[in-house]
């Protein structure tokens, strides 16, 4: 048993136990932020505090919703929407942040590819955001699954088949998935499992390693400066702060953090009272329905993109996109084989490269909604040709330019 002074304060006394003073010196006081940084810097508070959000307007609507197919409608628009108080606000909550985090993640994503900002000692940041990306994929979709509307039904059914491999017809692993031979009640078990238990738990653990890997290489900054943080920190310890290149996450640095998450909550409880019908498919309010199929079945804005890359071609090829387009955006950090981390602007062609995807996966976003009929599914056949062709050719354009 170690020996333990008696202690003068609450502070020392649980310091002594937890180590408490060093936990927040290393993850807040003297865990160092460029200075050189916007608001985009911000969208990873926004994000974890979205997902704060998400959990506590969950877990209030998990005290009503029942996970049975012929209760599970009406416990989510009649018991939660009508009889429960405030059960609509909680719901519209629920339902406005898990599409909003999406618009978040993406800015998010895009921050990052802009400012280069996974590479160079930054490859498990990146890595580990994808993993969120794709964990927060998972929980959406799961979570569709629940209010078992026909949306919940039509698209449980169309993503399960997927897993029959086109052509291989692997119709063993789809029932497997299903529990059953059509999305019902051993489906909705799993799914219900799987978006308030499994999956949340990952997404702790995913942030866990995120901001893990944030803390030995640090933030990268506006101009992709190679800070000596060890250097800029005794500066500003020393109380040189104005000719420090970096100030402290605690309090300086939270305080900004915060205010851009004062900005985004006026936004978010805006769309939450006057405009919460853009979360939700007007499909889905009618019940699951096995024998009536819906004329155009399509998923939420944020899955758009990779649905159309898979729906203009056949079978099989479309498959194989499909399957390149959830896993391409992981290799980033490889497929970019520049050394530069700078800002896209200042780097030739992969500055192109940025804007020309960006712009890519909005039309596919656009033509993904669309029913798949003429000029729709032409202009989605060339976006998706564009979006492979542009991860083709990243390597190259990149291996090319010049070390800045
Ligand atoms: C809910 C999920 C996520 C949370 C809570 C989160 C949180 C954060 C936070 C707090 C930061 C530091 C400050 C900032 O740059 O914003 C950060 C940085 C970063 N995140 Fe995320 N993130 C999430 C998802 C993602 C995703 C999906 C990606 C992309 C694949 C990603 C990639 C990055 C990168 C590259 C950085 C480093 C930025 C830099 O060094 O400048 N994150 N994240």
């Amino acid at each position: 048993m170690a020996h333990f002074e008696k202690a003068k304060s609450l502070n020392e006394w649980l310091d002594q136990r937890l180590a408490i003073n060093t936990l927040n010196r290393v993850l807040a006081k003297e865990y160092w932020i460029p200075k050189d940084i916007n608001f985009l810097w911000a969208m990873g508070m926004v994000l974890a505090i979205t997902f704060g959000i998400l959990l506590v307007s969950g877990i209030f609507l998990l005290m009503y919703y029942q996970p049975n197919v012929d209760l599970a409608f009406d416990s989510v628009n009649f018991t939660i929407m009508q009889e429960v108080g405030y059960g609509w606000l909680w719901r519209h909550v629920h339902a406005v942040a898990a599409s909003v985090v999406f618009l978040i993640i993406y800015i998010h994503m895009f921050t990052g590819i802009y400012y280069g900002s996974y590479k160079k000692g930054r490859e498990l940041i990146w890595i580990s955001g994808m993993l969120l990306f794709v964990a927060f994929s998972a929980e959406a979709f799961s979570g569709y699954m629940l209010p078992w509307g026909q949306m919940s039904y039509w698209a449980g059914m169309v993503i399960t088949n997927l897993f029959s491999m086109g052509s291989l017809e692997l119709n063993g692993i789809v029932e497997w998935i299903r529990g059953d031979y059509v999305p019902a009640q051993a489906f909705l078990d799993r799914f219900f499992m799987l978006h308030v238990l499994l999956i949340p738990v990952a997404i702790l653990a995913l942030i866990g390693v995120h901001f893990g890997a944030l803390r030995l290489p640090h933030v990268n900054n506006q101009n992709g400066e190679e800070i000596d943080f060890a250097v800029e920190a005794e500066k500003y310890k020393a109380g040189n702060k104005a000719a420090s290149k970096v100030i402290a996450f605690a309090n300086d640095f939270m305080s900004k953090d915060l205010f851009v998450v004062a900005v985004f909550l006026v936004f978010f409880f805006y769309l939450v009272f006057w405009n919460y019908g853009f979360a939700m498919d007007p499909v889905n309010f009618d019940p699951a329905d096995g024998l009536v199929t819906p004329a155009h079945i399509y998923p939420e804005w944020y899955f758009l993109w990779s649905y159309e890359i898979l729906r203009p071609f056949s079978k099989d090829i479309g498959l194989v996109a499909f399957a390149f387009a959830q896993v391409i955006f992981f290799l980033l950090p490889f497929l970019d084989r520049s050394p530069n981390a700078v800002p896209a602007n200042r780097r030739g062609l992969f500055s192109i490269w940025f804007w020309a995807m960006l712009v890519d996966l909005i039309v596919l976003t656009a033509m993904g909604k669309l029913p798949p009929e003429g000029i729709y599914s032409t202009i989605g056949l060339v976006a998706a040709l564009v979006f492979i062709a542009l991860w083709i050719i990243l390597p190259i354009i990149t291996k090319l330019e010049k070390k800045l």
